[in-house]
């Protein structure tokens, strides 16, 4: 088996998905994703773009302006013909699965360098839109249950998380990005682009719109839940709307070598797992139990953790379950960070952008860790996990 090394890791800025306040409201999301491909070629000189393998990209609404997005937004950049694209989707998950593929590629010796994406503007593609379900589905499921909100309701009920706990998770999940962020810890991750204000100037945004520098706990508590009568999940304790893009170039170790390219890290290893789609936010249980399970490895052996927030309920279900850390916020290795409910959740960026994040993390925070892990649940049941290896 060949090694699949990280070279690079690049996102840009998250942004609120709003018509009217989102900073990236008037960028599509092809354009953000050109950024992307332009960073990493500007930031790996020695990387030429004729050399790329192939470029895979997440990426969960593949409809409207994201439809095979990968390869339109690599020729609406200009860039060769010749490197072929595929746009994927398994819901929130296809940045990893995207970055599984191309590091498998890799592996198999099939592929010397590759780009692994993730993108989603859930302003300009809205979640579900364009959604056709199969009729045959209400057979086994009632239809009322798959949306997001009420999947994270029904696992508050069934790991029996408080309102409290949720709460004081989403307190933790803004300031330990806060905290990343003013200590200037996401700069070497993210690129800037250029953005609107509230009032439409233009200013070059450097960091995620999202992040709450004041968290008004006194509002949270009066918050009510968006999806069910007395419900416990609300907007505080959801990962909110956003866009954003992420790209990760990987390439096998001898070929990295051969250009005299810096490195840290690998591919070691990553597992698709499927659950019940009405509490599809536990799905990090059975994807990071299958990955222990084929590795041998235990939560003991793992440095930092990158756990997607994708709502407090199923981050601390799946924190606790796993026993990946404290029963509460704060926490010692998962989302140092922050997590989605501060920076903000693009569905199929995400998976890219945790690898990114946790590539960044492991560097900084964590430099004698062997081992880091990056987790997502994903709509239907989807959910996938991906385990890092430090190689120098
Ligand atoms: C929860 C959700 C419906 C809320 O959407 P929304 O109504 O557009 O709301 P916003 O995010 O703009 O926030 C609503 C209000 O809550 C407030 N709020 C949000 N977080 C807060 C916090 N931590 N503290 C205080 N107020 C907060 C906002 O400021 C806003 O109040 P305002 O209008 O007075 O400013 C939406 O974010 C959502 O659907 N999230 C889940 C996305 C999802 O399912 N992703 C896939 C997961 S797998």
């Amino acid at each position: 088996m060949e090694e699949a090394v990280f070279i690079d890791g690049v996102r840009t800025p998250n942004g609120r998905a709003h018509r009217e306040k989102g900073w990236f409201r008037k960028i599509r999301p092809d354009e953000l994703l050109t950024v992307i491909y332009e960073g990493i070629f500007e930031r790996n000189k020695k990387v030429k773009p004729e050399d790329v393998d192939a470029v895979l990209v997440g990426c969960a609404n593949i409809s409207g302006m994201q439809n095979d997005i990968g390869r339109l937004a690599w020729l609406a950049s200009g860039l060769p013909v010749t490197v072929p694209s595929n746009t994927m989707t398994n819901q929130c998950p296809s940045g990893m699965s995207a970055t599984m593929h191309a590091a498998r590629a890799i592996m198999t010796g099939q592929a010397d360098i590759m780009l692994a994406a993730g993108v989603e503007d859930m302003e300009k593609v809205p979640m579900g839109a364009n959604m056709d379900f199969p009729p045959r589905i209400l057979k086994y499921y009632n239809g009322a249950d798959l949306p997001m909100g009420p999947t994270a309701e029904k696992v508050a009920e069934q790991w029996n998380i408080s309102r409290e706990d949720m709460d004081n998770f989403a307190v933790w999940s803004n300031k330990k990005a806060a905290a990343a962020r003013n200590a200037g810890k996401f700069k070497k991750e993210i690129i800037p682009v250029k953005g609107v204000d509230d009032d439409g100037k233009e200013f070059l945004v450097e960091h995620d719109q999202w992040i709450r520098d004041k968290v008004d706990v006194e509002k949270m508590k009066t918050m009510t839940s968006p999806y069910k009568p007395n419900g416990r999940i609300t907007a505080a304790t959801s990962s909110p709307l956003t866009q954003g893009a992420a790209c990760l170039l990987l390439m096998n170790r001898k070929k990295a070598d051969e250009l005299g390219l810096e490195y840290h890290y690998k591919f070691s290893y990553g597992v698709l797992a499927g659950c019940d789609p009405t509490i599809m936010g536990i799905g990090p249980i059975s994807a990071v139990q299958k990955l222990f399970k084929r590795t041998g490895l235990t939560a003991a052996d793992i440095g930092p953790i990158e756990l997607n927030e994708a709502f407090a309920s199923q981050s601390l279900a799946c924190i606790r379950d796993l026993k990946l850390d404290n029963e509460n916020a704060p926490f010692k290795r998962v989302n140092v960070w922050g997590g989605a409910i501060a920076l903000g959740h693009p569905l199929g960026q995400s998976g890219a952008r945790l690898i990114v994040t946790l590539l960044n993390i492991m560097k900084t925070d964590f430099p004698n860790e062997k081992y880091g892990l990056a987790s997502l649940c994903g709509a239907f049941g989807n959910a996938a996990a991906c385990l890092i290896e430090k190689v120098k």
